[in-house]
């Protein structure tokens, strides 16, 4: 008997059972059964059930994409699945999984031994902690939340609230991948002038030149007075083809650092801001420190300087209210009993 003529229960069971919204359109397309079922009234049941596996926790997606301004982030959201919900739960969940794929790098960055692959659960939390971050970035991390309003006793209790809603293991989660997306910023895409300096070292371990930095300067020096001519013809990384097309920061190393340990750590609070998709965003398309500030110009304004994050504070805040200590919870992430990694 052919698979066509299964009962259509069974073919939705088939559907049901696949881990992707890609398998269940690629049976779409393998006959006509499978076509009428696949677009018939169950299509938002089996496109809700894969999204679901694939993506999941779809709540936590659905809280994200429905908040606006109407009404406070903590409140909870309920909405029926529709295809253009289901949209914007892929596109969602595609930059959560990128997540996923960069967590094992940062969380295990000097220690390459314990370093592996997430296993399903983990990597189920690795998104619902990047859903419940991109949340908070979106309900407070924008303009009407100016440097000077950060500490306002009422608008400290809004935040908390959203973060009330959740378990002190949900919170460890939240810190274990926000700490993530920091090392991301720290160290990729906003590095610091003493890492540039470093990396160029180890990149270019025969040049006798240090880095001079721009931030130290009243006038940006001019790259020929301190790149070394062989640095474009003998160095083994030296394209000039791929140069010429793809701007890096090896281009003008000096000019790429973001500042001494205190600035730095100003910077990257500031960054923090920014919402997962978009710090993905500068990793995977800001090559250079120009870049980076051209992109953070068009998506922040004028309060984005000197003004930094707010998930910190008030986790340490949401914390201390229930009698802990912040620095106990981020001993016990860095020792993997609380996150994403830890058992429980
Ligand atoms: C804002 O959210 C509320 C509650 O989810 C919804 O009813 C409303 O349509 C939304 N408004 C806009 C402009 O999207
Ligand atoms: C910006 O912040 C305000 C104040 O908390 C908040 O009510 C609003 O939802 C936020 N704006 C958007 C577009 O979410
Ligand atoms: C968070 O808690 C508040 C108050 O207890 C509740 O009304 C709300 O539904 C909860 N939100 C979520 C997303 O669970
Ligand atoms: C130089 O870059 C080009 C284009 O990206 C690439 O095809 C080529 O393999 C590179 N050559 C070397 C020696 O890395
Ligand atoms: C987060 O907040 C705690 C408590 O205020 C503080 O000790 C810690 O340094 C902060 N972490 C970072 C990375 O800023």
């Amino acid at each position: 008997m052919s698979i066509e003529y299964l009962p259509t229960e069974i073919i939705t069971q088939i559907f049901l059972s696949l881990h992707d919204i890609a398998s269940a359109v690629a049976l779409s397309a393998t006959g006509h059964r499978f076509h009428t079922i696949f677009h018939s009234p169950q299509n938002l049941v089996i496109l809700s059930a894969t999204a679901e596996t694939e993506f999941g926790p779809l709540d936590d997606i659905i809280q994200l994409v429905t908040q606006n301004a109407s009404q406070p982030a903590h409140i909870h959201r309920n909405v029926p699945i529709s295809t253009a919900l289901i949209k914007q739960v892929v596109h969602v969940g595609r930059v959560a999984q990128r997540w996923e794929g960069i967590y094992p790098f940062k969380k295990w960055r000097s220690d390459y031994a314990s370093r592996r692959l997430l296993i399903t659960e983990e990597r189920y939390r690795v998104r619902r902690a990047i859903y419940r971050l991109w949340l908070f970035a979106k309900a407070f991390h924008n303009s009407s939340h100016v440097r000077t309003c950060r500490s306002i006793p009422s608008v400290v209790s809004t935040r908390a609230a959203l973060l009330q809603n959740f378990s002190i293991h949900d919170l460890a989660e939240m810190y274990d991948v926000h700490q993530v997306m920091r090392e991301v910023l720290r160290s990729n895409t906003c590095p610091s002038n003493g890492r540039m300096r470093v990396k160029y070292q180890s990149r270019y371990p025969d040049q006798q030149h240090g880095l001079m930095f721009n931030i130290h300067l009243n006038y940006p020096p001019a790259p020929s007075s301190f790149i070394p001519e062989s640095w474009f013809h003998n160095s083994p990384s030296a394209n000039l083809s791929s140069r010429n097309h793809q701007p890096s920061r090896w281009l003008d190393p000096g000019a790429e650092g973001w500042g001494d340990d205190i600035t730095h750590y100003y910077v990257v609070e500031d960054m923090l801001k920014l919402d997962p998709e978009q710090i993905m965003h500068l990793r995977d398309h800001c090559p250079t420190k120009a870049h980076v500030e051209t992109y953070v110009k068009e998506v922040g304004g004028e309060w984005f300087g000197n003004n930094g994050e707010t998930f910190n504070e008030t986790l340490s805040f949401v914390v201390k209210q229930r009698g802990g200590e912040m620095e106990e919870l981020s001993g016990s992430v860095d020792d993997e009993e609380l996150g994403v990694t830890a058992e429980h």
